[in-house]
């Protein structure tokens, strides 16, 4: 497994490997690995030949300067953990490497990166666009895997892609789960031990609001979810909606065609946790 920090680098390797008749698959990632990046991780070495992981906390995604500075960052512990998986190539680069100078490029996604996410995070979309775009240059793979927690991101990036016109197929990867069924974040990490004890319950109640959604509308079961995470004193919603898989607009309601997927963000302290659920009713 080597590490590589250059662009110039990682791009000539890729690109040799492909010239050579080899696939390459590729798992973008800010660090702080846990089990949901590992099955990405997974996922590719099924799928190709060779593997790439990239680890680089993007500053231009954080609205929030904290956040950013707070973002855990353990470059020699993510380098042993991805090892015994023979992940072949680790891009580690500087900022000043993806970011020689500003970025100052904007894009328009329609209503993709308005909503949710984009609605409580500005800039947030465009940050992630700016720098994913720059890796997929640094590191044209034929596909690129990113988790499903992240949903409303793998929708911005599958339209960014289709714009761009970058040829890499993005492959969703299920959301990996803690035991007691909270979805593996980076952010955990920074939860004391009595907001560790609650986050529990927002997936919990995303899957019984499955079963209240059986018998109310749309608008009710979203109250619902809201009232019963904010009932408890550690954790409050930030939002909850349930939206069309593919426009993210709200369903308004349970007979409208199309899939539909509860999305939620909840702020445990400082801490902001975003999880997902499918409904399919
Ligand atoms: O999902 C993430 O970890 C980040 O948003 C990504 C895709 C690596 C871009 O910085």
């Amino acid at each position: 497994m080597q590490v590589i920090k250059s662009v110039a680098e990682i791009r000539e390797i890729v690109k040799e490997k492909q010239k050579n008749g080899k696939m390459v698959g590729f798992v973008p990632t800010m660090g702080a690995l846990h089990k949901g990046h590992l099955s990405l991780v997974s996922s590719s070495k099924k799928d190709n030949d060779i593997t790439v992981v990239s680890i680089f906390v993007n500053p231009t995604q954080f609205n929030d300067k904290e956040d950013l500075k707070n973002y855990p960052r353990m470059l020699d512990n993510d380098i042993q953990l991805l090892a015994p998986l023979n992940v072949d190539f680790i891009f580690a680069p500087t900022e000043e490497e993806m970011y020689p100078e500003p970025d100052e490029r904007d894009f328009d996604f329609g209503n993709l990166d308005k909503v949710m996410e984009g609605a409580h995070r500005p800039g947030h979309f465009r940050g992630v666009a700016q720098i994913v775009s720059k890796l997929f240059a640094a590191i044209p793979a034929n596909r690129a895997y990113f988790g499903d927690k992240d949903f409303q991101q793998v929708a911005v990036i599958k339209a960014m892609v289709k714009q761009l016109d970058i040829p890499i197929k993005i492959i969703p990867c299920p959301i990996v789960r803690e035991e007691d069924g909270l979805a593996l974040s980076s952010r955990n990490l920074r939860l004391n031990s009595t907001q560790r004890a609650n986050a529990p319950l927002i997936y919990s109640t995303l899957k019984m609001s499955r079963e209240f959604a059986q018998n109310n509308t749309i608008e009710d079961t979203r109250k619902w979810v809201c009232s019963t995470i904010d009932a408890n004193s550690e954790l409050k919603t930030e939002y909850f909606e349930i939206v069309d898989e593919n426009t993210l607009c709200p369903v308004k309601s349970w007979e409208e065609q199309g899939n539909k997927v509860g999305c939620i963000a909840v702020q445990v302290g400082e801490i902001r946790l975003i999880d997902n659920i499918r409904f399919n009713l």
